[in-house]
């Protein structure tokens, strides 16, 4: 990585700012139901401390757009702090206005605070200039660890690194190093499982990895579009019909790389979008009317299994069916399984493949799972992330 890091500046005793990424998902009592991405801003947290600095925290938790709404309260994030790091994290009332000031003016080496969510201001997503001054003016130096919000241009992420000397924490670095280094020097073979629901969103992704991988496999919904594209019925399925010109034209091109380029052969389809719903397997080029398909059928999944085993290196991004519901998880859980088997570099890409592997206990057999959503599918994709672009080079 190009971009200074904590470790390149002196930070002794210093006010230092620090945007995490703590859009931690929780239930309807507020209960944080996955805590990863408060663990992984840990190392950075604890080596400020260890250099006797005064720690100010920020983040935005949900979408409250600009409005402060208690339920997106970054009160569950500060007492989440408080138990993982055994010390107190005072949450300031407001962002970046007078319960803030006092509190960052007030707080001494080795102690920590918490703003409230950044997103309570309208200034926020604006990237407004006021606001990122405002940031700047509570510290006298700026960490960026939100990997998860790097492809953001806010005023928390990328508007205050022009007012304060801005350097990367360590979680950037992991993140950018393990992406970095799967993208750019990949063992060889180098294999990709790209699901989710539709092409559109996978368009860049899937261009970007046909220039690097060896083996492109596909899962979830956007499936249904390029059997379309081939002339197939695909019954209810989800099925963008304005793309499957473009969804032909991407397979031509893996045609014309030499990438392997794989489509599932069964497939596992219901009557409705129900958790219980009627559901039976069939050929991905016999989907009857009147059904929809949910899930990569059996066939497929020891396809896929049988093809990953002579990987070197894999990137997975997107569940390859609809895992939120039991009876449609099979692939989803059957495709980490056979990851979690082989000896090879598996990366996740963040988003719902990494809370799949999280939630079937395997999450301790992959070399790097990501806490970058849309940030590490804009990394795949080849785009400079802004919020790391902000930062100052080495
Ligand atoms: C994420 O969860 O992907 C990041 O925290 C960014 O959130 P956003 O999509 O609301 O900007």
């Amino acid at each position: 990585m190009n971009k200074k890091t904590v470790r390149d500046i002196d930070l002794k005793e210093k006010k230092v700012l620090v945007r995490c990424d703590f859009n931690v998902p929780y239930d309807e009592n507020r209960k944080i139901t996955d805590n990863r991405r408060i663990v992984a801003a840990l190392p950075t947290i604890k080596y400020l401390l260890e250099n006797d600095c005064k720690v100010i925290l920020c983040s935005h938790l949900g979408r409250p757009k600009g409005e402060v709404k208690p339920e997106f309260s970054m009160d569950i994030v500060a007492a989440e702090l408080t138990r993982l790091l055994g010390q107190e994290v005072r949450l300031a009332k407001d962002v970046v206005g007078p319960d803030a000031v006092a509190m960052a003016e007030n707080l001494k080496s080795g102690e920590v605070m918490l703003l409230e969510n950044v997103r309570f201001e309208p200034g926020e997503e604006k990237n407004d200039e006021e606001l990122s001054k405002k940031f700047a003016s509570l510290a006298e130096v700026f960490v960026n660890d939100a990997f998860g919000t790097a492809h953001r241009a806010h005023s928390s992420t990328t508007g205050v690194a022009s007012f304060l000397p801005a350097v990367s924490g360590f979680l950037i670095e992991k993140e950018l190093n393990f992406l970095g280094t799967a993208l750019e020097n990949p063992e060889r073979p180098f294999m990709a499982i790209l699901g989710g629901r539709k092409v559109s969103d996978k368009i860049g992704v899937i261009e970007a990895l046909l220039e690097k991988v060896d083996v492109l496999m596909i899962g979830g919904a956007m499936a249904y579009t390029f059997f379309k594209s081939m002339g197939y019925n695909v019954g209810n399925s989800v099925c963008e019909l304005d793309k499957l010109d473009l969804a032909k034209e991407l397979m031509e091109k893996a045609k014309a790389k030499g990438v392997k380029f794989m489509l599932p052969v069964d497939t596992k389809v219901g009557k409705e979008f129900d958790p219980n719903t009627e559901s039976k397997t069939v050929p991905f080029t016999e989907i009857p009317d009147g059904w929809e398909g949910f899930d990569i059928g059996e066939q497929t999944i020891r396809l896929y299994a049988e093809e990953l085993k002579s990987a070197k290196t894999v990137v997975w991004n997107g569940p390859v069916g609809l895992f939120e519901f039991d009876q449609f998880a099979v692939g989803t859980n059957s495709i980490a399984k056979a990851l979690a088997d082989i000896d090879a570099v598996k990366i996740i890409g963040g988003g719902d493949s990494a809370a799949a592997v999280e939630k079937a206990g395997l999450a301790e057999k992959f070399t790097h799972i990501s806490t970058g959503g849309g940030a590490s599918l804009e990394f795949l994709e080849g785009k400079k992330l802004p919020g790391i672009e902000a930062l100052q080079d080495k």
